[in-house]
């Protein structure tokens, strides 16, 4: 069946089929234009203006002259929709591949590391803008999702009370600075995205007994953003152990107090094991040397005779892998693939790519070390991807009741 041109929200919101709403995407942008210039002189809503035209359509019983070919718009699926982001803390783009499968158009991304930098360009054709704590805001075009993994890197605020984190007319400043995390809410606080993406490790939630994630939450409320969070495990997507913390804010001046957001389900059916994403035929040179893997097994028994588990992690095939880490490039020891008759292997950066579910046709453009680090940096864009259905979702549901997304604050604006 040929998908149609018009769309309709989805299931639980709106039952399978509406009757009398629809959502068009894609509209041209010189259709849009005459849209706004002709509402706006009339003194009407988008959808005042738009329903107007084809109840003029419908009363005069004709269609406007249809061209031959019209060309149906495939945004390829149920869960997709044309929406725009941007990339913070952009790293090799796990947020982008996941939102632009998603129909997604990244319109900003900001990442400083040069090697990053190059992979991302390969990857996605821009550069993305250097250190965040120099980009002027008004710089960053308008956008409906910021995304952004900041770094995990010691909180700075530890110690500072939720109080005095959150009590400057102007931002933040003082003590806050410096702590990166600041950097995007400020960003947040001057663009005012309608919906903020964020991720980071799971720890984040524990740390400084969870005073450090009670001012990053606070700061968020404070925004105006209703805020969601959860721990969730990469390992229903791929076949890797990784615990992260999914943030989603809305902005409750645009979707209102309670956002019918939830996270999603692991994927239902066989989990991902280790094997599917081996390489045949691996270069020997991932091997470890007999000097390195003496030294990992050395040092595994000195911490067991001391009753600590720290060690190597010899993969079960069948299964799961434990984290792969940014420091993978060192000796490889959290994942090493055991092999008959000889020493184990690490991971070669192809298998690293596939732990971390980006596709294989993304060609690997920098050394393997920057190639390891870049991956056990990324965020695992099949999980981004799942949440991000759930947030299309909530676009959908209120682009349906408003019209837009950015009405709530146009009105604003004109109020003020
Ligand atoms: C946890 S990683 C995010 C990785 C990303 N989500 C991905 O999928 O690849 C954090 C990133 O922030 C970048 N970063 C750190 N400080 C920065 C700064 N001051 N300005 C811009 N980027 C920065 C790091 O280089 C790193 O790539």
């Amino acid at each position: 069946m040929q998908k149609p041109a018009i769309t309709f929200p989805q299931r639980e919101f709106f039952g399978e089929w509406m009757t009398d709403q629809l959502l068009i995407r894609k509209v041209p942008e010189r259709i849009r234009s005459w849209i706004e210039q002709e509402r706006r002189e009339h003194g009407m809503t988008q959808q005042e203006f738009v329903v107007s035209i084809l109840e003029h359509a419908f009363g005069r019983e004709e269609l406007p002259l249809f061209p031959a070919a019209v060309r149906r718009v495939d945004v390829s699926g149920p869960d997709t929709l044309p929406f725009t982001f941007a990339d913070f803390f952009a790293g090799i783009g796990g947020f982008r591949t996941a939102l632009q499968s998603l129909g997604g158009e990244c319109r900003y991304s900001c990442e400083w590391d040069k090697y990053s930098q190059k992979t991302y360009k390969t990857w996605y054709g821009d550069t993305p803008a250097g250190d965040i704590r120099k980009i002027k805001t008004k710089e960053i075009p308008d956008h409906d999702v910021l995304a952004g993994g900041f770094p995990c890197q010691p909180f700075s605020i530890a110690g500072v009370s939720k109080k005095r984190s959150l009590g400057h007319a102007h931002g933040f400043k003082c003590e806050t600075q410096g702590n990166l995390f600041f950097n995007l809410a400020t960003i947040i606080e001057q663009k005012r995205p309608p919906v903020a993406f964020l991720e980071n490790v799971k720890n984040l939630q524990s740390h400084d007994q969870g005073r450090t994630w009670g001012v990053i939450k606070d700061t968020l409320e404070q925004l105006g953003y209703c805020v969601f969070h959860k721990v969730i495990d990469a390992a229903a997507w791929v076949p890797q152990h990784r615990e992260r913390v999914y943030i989603v804010c809305f902005d409750k001046q645009r979707f209102g107090e309670k956002p019918p957001f939830r996270f999603p389900e692991a994927p239902a059916g066989p989990r991902p094991r280790l094997s599917d994403i081996l390489e045949p035929n691996p270069d020997p040179k991932y091997t470890l040397g007999d000097h390195l893997w003496q030294y990992l097994q050395d040092y595994a028994d000195r911490h067991k005779a001391k009753g600590n588990g720290f060690g190597y992690g010899l993969a079960n095939l069948s299964g799961v892998t434990r984290t792969l880490s940014a420091r993978y490039f060192k000796d490889g020891s959290e994942i090493l693939i055991p092999q008959k008759g000889n020493n184990p292997r690490r991971l070669t950066p192809r298998e690293c790519a596939r732990l971390m579910g980006f596709p294989d046709e993304y060609p690997i453009v920098v050394s393997d070390t920057q190639a390891y680090r870049q991956f056990g940096n990324a965020v695992v864009p099949p999980v981004v991807q799942a949440v991000a259905r759930e947030i299309i979702s909530v676009l959908t549901w209120q682009i349906m009741r408003s019209g837009s997304l950015f009405k709530a604050s146009r009105r604003r604006a004109k109020a003020s």
